[in-house]
């Protein structure tokens, strides 16, 4: 009698724990924030479960049966997921919300059918590529230093380094945040329009990383003695801003989602780190362009 008394509690108590998950991978995938994000949430005491305010991060909730409420409003039932590419304009602050009123990414997002978060972040003076999402998890993928996720930026310097100084972006820099290195550095020919605002003293470069620190390529920049006076993120992975305009986002279907984890890098470059002096072809790109942006449905 008492085995299978025991037997049958076991499976319930199993039944229950398996309906257990973290606290922070449920608020990611709610889409609230990715799971860093929703640990800040945590520890900064605006998660309440079953009334009471939670401050270890590991915790485990019952989806099914707590009453999780963040920020003041109960958590919703699972959103479907969407993912956008945003050009972010300069002067925008990378921010869903911003106590000092100023503009953010959320005043492009107000129309959405679901709450989105930026992944990763632009500085306010950075234009470009900003993907955002509901996704926790992808956004958690995305941001994993182990993936490696390629990031490409056209920078523009103030003043003209010589080919040393950038050799030493490629092999490493040590920054606030750590030591980190280029995967490729380019000097870039601006073609006649764009020269027309750019003086001699002014280069530009195309720089390709896969680390994430804080103010990065500023940064590593400044180390070799430039400070940077324009920066745009042109592409994600293989997932490149095209055509898009400032201010304007598109929804990512499946297959531009997964260019993000194909590496952008030039093909002999693949597993070294590289430098060139020579001009990217301004035409193959627009070709690429816009083949690519056929891949994905445009909204207005
Ligand atoms: N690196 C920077 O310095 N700033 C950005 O906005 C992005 C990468």
């Amino acid at each position: 009698m008492s085995t299978i008394k025991s037997v049958k509690m076991d499976k319930s108590a199993k039944l229950e724990k398996s309906d257990l998950v973290r606290l922070n991978k449920l608020l990611a995938e709610r889409g609230l924030a990715s799971r860093r994000g929703a640990d800040k949430l945590i520890a900064d005491g605006q998660v309440v479960v079953n009334g009471k305010k939670v401050y270890e991060l590991g915790i485990k909730v019952n989806p099914h049966k707590d009453k999780i409420i963040v920020d003041g409003k109960p958590i919703k039932s699972k959103a479907e997921n969407i993912y956008i590419m945003f050009n972010k304009p300069k002067n925008v602050i990378t921010s869903m919300s911003d106590p000092l009123e100023r503009p953010s990414v959320a005043d492009f997002m107000a129309e959405l059918p679901a709450r989105v978060f930026p992944i990763g972040r632009l500085d306010w003076e950075s234009e470009g590529l900003l993907l955002l999402t509901n996704d926790g998890d992808f956004a958690q993928k995305v941001m994993h230093p182990k993936t490696e996720v390629t990031k490409t930026y056209h920078v523009k310097l103030e003043g003209q380094p010589q080919e040393y100084q950038i050799k030493k972006l490629l092999t490493g820099v040590s920054i606030p945040g750590g030591r980190v290195k280029a995967k490729h550095v380019e000097k870039l020919k601006m073609t006649k329009t764009t020269t027309k605002k750019t003086s001699e003293k002014n280069d530009w470069y195309k720089i390709i990383i896969t680390e994430g620190k804080n103010h990065q390529v500023r940064e590593m920049f400044k180390k070799i003695g430039f400070d940077v006076i324009k920066l745009h993120r042109v592409a994600i992975g293989k997932l490149r801003i095209g055509t898009l305009d400032r201010g304007q986002m598109v929804f990512l279907n499946e297959a531009a989602t997964q260019r993000v984890f194909m590496q952008d890098l030039p093909e002999e470059t693949h597993g070294r780190r590289e430098l060139r002096f020579k001009s990217t072809k301004t035409k193959s790109t627009n070709i690429n362009r816009k083949k690519f942006n056929k891949s994905l449905d445009r909204v207005k």
